[in-house]
């Protein structure tokens, strides 16, 4: 037979997040209890109101294809909800696509937006499917380093120096996952500046826009002075209203670019599901209690783990948005795959290591906390015991 493999695939490597869930999972068949610091989704069940309305829609048989753009429903409380939050004024009918998750919006977008010779501007460490997806697109990815002591935000010096006459997209995620840090207004408004000047696109990955501590404030970079018609926004109803398995989340991008990437997505996926989007719905125009419970219980976990970590001397910036730790694990000589398997082997606790995120993110662990506080302090407890062993040699 021939390989049918082509070259971009080769390219694209399985997640290692899997491969650390798989051997979780067999560890816990085998009776260990593991501590899941590992998993990407809070844990909580989607609010109840939420489930209701999408039980609702599919009893009176809201069961079939909706518009590619999404139900004009669900688009109108996203457009007032981008006005109220994120200063942004849109048009529900050209500017607005519901999508299959974030994810399936950051494909279609790179899938209609790339081609082969085009550069794309890339944080290492950075959300995993950056990389493949630009590469699946025959672009190239061009990994700009973020800086621990930056607050693992761009060096806009360094990412000025990347930019070559092929680069044509910067991914931006701010709120940042792995590192759960955000750029500041001041670092947004030069990034912006940068981007018009050299007449590059913007894709912004905004998944954790709502996932704030410490009374931080989320900019998107679309409302900055000259970013709309080169902006394309991402958001998601996954981490805010615990929807992940839900798959709904939307693009928004001026006419001229949604006309181009609303075939992409209309070709792979038509539309997200029908009666999930009334679910969505219901998430943007109900109580906002339960967001702000998981919030408090979020911040709550966040403190534990940073003091603790603090505690036990390992550098780790603060986190300030989204739900993940990225801790310097330096300091005991092993890579962090290495250093991964170790405390998944002999303390049961899952976690990911820093390299899966790109090279720079190597001696690092993600840590994410979206598992039950009593878990969190096990976790810890753990990583202590991990620490004391490997100080003692
Ligand atoms: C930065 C970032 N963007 C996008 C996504 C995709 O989220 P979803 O497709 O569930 O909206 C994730 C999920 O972990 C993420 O971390």
């Amino acid at each position: 037979m021939r390989d049918f493999e082509p070259a971009k695939m080769k390219r694209v490597p399985f997640t290692g997040i899997r491969r650390v869930l798989e051997k979780a999972n067999k560890l816990e068949a085998e009776g260990r209890k593991i501590v899941h610091f590992e998993v990407g989704q809070p844990d909580f069940d989607t609010p109840a109101n939420i489930k209701e309305a999408a039980k609702k829609a599919l009893d009176q048989g809201v069961t079939a294809y909706s518009s590619n753009y999404g139900d004009i429903r669900l688009r109108r409380a996203i457009a007032e909800k981008l006005e109220r939050m994120n200063h942004l004024k849109v048009d529900p009918t050209k500017e607005i696509m519901v999508t299959c998750g974030g994810e399936e919006a950051v494909a279609a977008a790179l899938f209609a937006l790339l081609e082969k010779g085009d550069e794309v501007l890339i944080a290492d460490p950075s959300y995993i499917p950056y990389s493949s997806l630009t590469k699946i697109a025959e672009a190239e990815p061009v990994y700009v380093p973020l800086d621990e002591k930056n607050g693992y935000c761009f060096d806009l010096e360094k990412l000025e120096a990347a930019i070559t006459n092929k680069t044509k997209l910067l991914i931006l995620c701010t709120p940042g996952n792995p590192t759960g840090t955000m750029m500041d207004e001041e670092s947004l408004r030069k990034l912006a500046e940068i981007c018009c000047r050299h007449d590059i696109l913007v894709l912004a990955d905004e998944a954790y826009e709502q996932v704030l501590y410490d009374g931080n404030k989320h900019i998107s970079i679309a409302s900055l002075p000259g970013m709309w018609e080169r902006t394309i926004t991402v958001q998601s109803f996954s981490k805010t209203y615990s929807m992940c398995g839900w798959r709904i989340g939307y693009l928004v991008a001026p006419a001229e670019l949604m006309r181009i990437v609303v075939r992409a997505h209309q070709t792979v996926a038509m539309n997200a599901c029908s009666f999930g989007q009334l679910g969505a719905l219901e998430a943007l125009t109900g109580p906002q209690d339960s967001l702000y419970a998981m919030l408090a219980e979020f911040d709550r976990r966040r403190l534990l783990l940073y003091n603790g970590l603090k505690e036990l001397g390992i550098p780790c910036s603060r986190p300030q948005a989204a739900f993940y730790l990225f801790p310097d694990i330096g300091e005991f000589g092993m890579d962090s795959f290495t250093f991964a398997e170790l405390l998944l082997d002999k303390y049961g606790v899952a976690t990911v290591p820093g390299v899966e995120f790109g090279k720079n993110g190597e001696n690092h662990l993600r840590i994410s906390y979206a598992t039950s506080f009593e878990d969190c302090q096990m976790g810890l407890h753990r990583i202590a015991q991990c620490v004391s062993d490997l100080r003692k040699g």
